[in-house]
């Protein structure tokens, strides 16, 4: 067997490590990494680098870890641009496009579905995400579910089965709840690893939403919910009471709520990054402003003891994106995070969000979202000295080398 390969990155600015391990000194100064293969497996002073194969010059940039994208959309077919002019001359989103979505996408055939995907990935992967979730939820029936799980499992790293996105048009939502709990669940089970649900008025309501987490959960799926995307709900009330790993979008927020997802962090130490996890309170910033909707309160949530993520949503209809710089970028400028804070939020409290955070491992895969010894190589080579330069320089081409399971993609 031949030694994997290894690599020095040297003259590193900044190295945002967000590890929280490593606590107070998780930015390091005069640092080297070391790849080896598909892993990180040395960090320390620049000056006490060990010999490797090869060597790469960072020439005073900063490194981060790349960035974890939580929650994407991106196995479609078919275009929303009219429904996007449409809001921008002030009419409000509607659940309804995704239906426009469905349509489309059952028409594409297989390989043009597939080259779609990869065409979106490998956009994403550009501007430096390196671990990434996408959903099923553009099929609505047993074939095209099914199709697009098994099409997604091919390219994404992770897969949420989404058939309780919206009810098809002409069925009755109690039957369409029963066929996406049954039928459905056995047919895209083999594919892929959470369950997600639409709670929210005009697609699933809570005893609907109730059904489907229950019978995904006995499938031995992990949860996750769409919740108060467009008003006050039941959505992250279930995702609390079902231990779901996440809660994403939480624009309208009660107070109960913020209480609930905070009560759910209680034995969790931020700081340190351990102890017993809660509900993921994941934030969309790209989504809320193509949407229009007011930005999640992310200050809030993080002040009350949340963990919070940042995902970039991409999808037709909401969030034709999957800039995470863009997300990171709204999260400081918008939100009122730090740099910090919104990069942790990007990277480590992503992998929190799909369970590959330090510490999980899941089917012996390596963690990610932070730099540390034996995490994947995933790492995002900024063009600027300080990943301050992220708000600083909003919608600058800040993304200069991205690696990948410690393989150089740009
Ligand atoms: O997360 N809110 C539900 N699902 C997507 C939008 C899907 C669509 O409109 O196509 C979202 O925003």
């Amino acid at each position: 067997m031949t030694a994997s390969k290894s690599t020095l990155i040297t003259n590193i600015g900044e190295l945002m490590t967000q590890d929280p391990a490593r606590g107070a000194g998780s930015v390091l100064r005069d640092a080297a990494v070391v790849i080896e293969g598909e892993r990180i497996s040395w960090i320390g002073p620049a000056g006490q680098a060990p010999q490797t194969d090869e060597m790469y010059d960072a020439e005073g940039r900063a490194l981060l870890p790349g960035w974890v994208d939580s929650h994407t959309h991106l196995v479609f077919a078919g275009d929303r641009t009219a429904e996007f002019e449409a809001r921008m001359a002030g009419e409000s989103y509607a659940a309804g496009g995704i239906a426009v979505t469905t349509g489309a996408t059952r028409a594409a055939d297989d390989f043009d579905l597939t080259r779609l995907l990869m065409g979106r990935v490998a956009e994403a992967v550009a501007g430096g995400t390196t671990y990434l979730e996408t959903k099923t939820g553009y099929g609505l029936d047993v074939e095209h579910e099914a199709r697009s799980a098994r099409i997604a499992s091919t390219v994404a790293d992770q897969v949420t089965y989404l058939g309780a996105h919206l009810v098809p048009d002409g069925m009755d939502a109690d039957a369409y709840t029963e066929l996406v709990c049954g039928e459905m669940l056995e047919a895209v089970r083999p594919y892929v690893q959470w369950a997600d649900v639409f709670c929210e008025r005009g697609a699933f309501n809570e005893e609907q939403s109730r059904r489907v987490l229950a019978a995904c959960r006995d499938a031995g799926l992990g949860l996750r919910v769409h919740g108060n995307q467009l008003g006050e709900g039941p959505g992250v009330q279930l995702a609390v009471e079902f231990g779901a790993a996440s809660v994403d979008h939480v624009n309208y927020l009660a107070d109960t709520d913020v209480k609930a997802l905070a009560d759910s962090w209680s034995g969790w130490d931020r700081a340190a990054g351990t102890g017993e996890r809660g509900t993921v309170a994941t934030c969309l910033p790209a989504c809320d402003l193509s949407t229009r909707q007011p930005l999640a309160p992310g200050r809030q949530l993080l002040d009350a003891g949340v963990e919070i993520a940042l995902a970039s949503n991409c999808n037709p209809g909401t969030s034709y994106t999957s800039s995470m710089n863009y997300c990171v970028t709204t999260a400081v400028l918008q939100m009122g995070l730090s740099v910090q804070e919104a990069v942790r939020a990007a990277t480590f409290a992503g992998a929190l969000a799909l369970g590959k955070h330090v510490g999980a491992d899941v089917d012996g895969q390596r963690a990610v979202g932070s730099i540390a010894v034996g995490h994947r190589a995933d790492l995002h080579l900024l063009n600027a000295p300080s990943a301050t330069h992220l708000a600083y320089r909003p919608g600058m081409p800040l993304t200069a080398a991205v690696w990948r399971a410690g393989v150089q993609v740009r």
